[in-house]
């Protein structure tokens, strides 16, 4: 899948699998915008890595929850790179308690960035699309959870719903358009918001037992999807989560 001449901003592009999407998007021939929040050199890594892989991008700090933010980063966006063909929705954060604990600063923080995010992201980058003209695409990295519920984790799973539907209604008001909108909902991915989990080798093993596939899923698996996503073979495909999960959500749970 090749995505030459095009324009893709990745939020949360610092680690994890936004890093992953940002690399494999550069390498399929994208100009790319590394989004990050935090120190400037947060970064330089993922910058590096597209820079030893012979692609080109630029990094732009960014609080998502922010409209001013937003629009400056669409805008610089648009200065640096002439357009935005693609936006990914890709930076989210958890913190876990038992419901009843839970702190109303942190669900607050939890739905800032993980919906009102994507909400503010997708808003922008939309009009900036239909005022290029010639289509787009937004792409949201849900989870599971959009679907599993996950003891400890509800404004989270909540978040994750309500990505869902914001994908499902938002994609079916753009499709005119030409920009199609999708989810995908990664399962247990090896990357630092699993970090707690990783160094705990009881829990790894609790989780791995719930993966029929057996293991934790690679940023690079889900960065492939995305390519996917994003390219001109996917204009027919709109408004869908697509799962890559090593089989979670259909785990019987029997033996
Ligand atoms: C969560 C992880 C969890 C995984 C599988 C992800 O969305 O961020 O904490 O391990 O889903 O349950």
């Amino acid at each position: 899948m090749r995505l030459e001449n095009k324009v893709a901003v990745i939020t949360g592009s610092a680690t994890g699998i936004g890093q992953a999407i940002a690399v494999a998007m550069a390498q399929a021939g994208a100009a790319v915008v590394v989004d990050y929040i935090g120190k400037p050199d947060a970064p330089k890594q993922t910058l590096q890595m597209i820079q030893d892989a012979g692609g080109k991008a630029t990094a732009i700090d960014t609080d998502v929850s922010q409209p001013d933010q937003v629009n400056s980063l669409i805008q610089q966006t648009v200065q640096q790179f002439g357009r935005l063909d693609i936006f990914v929705n890709n930076a989210g954060i958890e913190f876990k308690h038992p419901f009843l604990e839970f702190p109303l600063d942190q669900f607050q923080k939890i739905v800032a960035v993980n919906l009102q995010g994507p909400f503010l992201c997708a808003q922008a980058a939309a009009k900036q699309m239909v005022a290029q003209g010639g289509g787009g695409r937004i792409i949201n990295i849900s989870s599971v959870h959009e679907d599993l519920p996950m003891p400890t984790n509800a404004p989270y799973c909540a978040t994750k719903g309500g990505l869902r539907m914001l994908t499902r209604t938002i994609a079916v008001e753009l499709a005119p358009h030409g920009i199609t909108v999708n989810n995908i909902g990664p399962g247990a991915i090896y990357t630092p918001i699993d970090a707690d989990i990783e160094a705990n080798p009881q829990l790894e093993a609790q989780l791995m037992a719930e993966i029929p596939v057996g293991r934790w899923g690679k940023p690079e698996e889900v960065a492939g999807l995305a390519v996917f996503l994003a390219s001109d073979a996917a204009a027919y495909i709109t408004g869908s989560t697509y799962f890559i999960d090593g089989g979670m959500l259909r785990q019987a749970g029997s033996l």
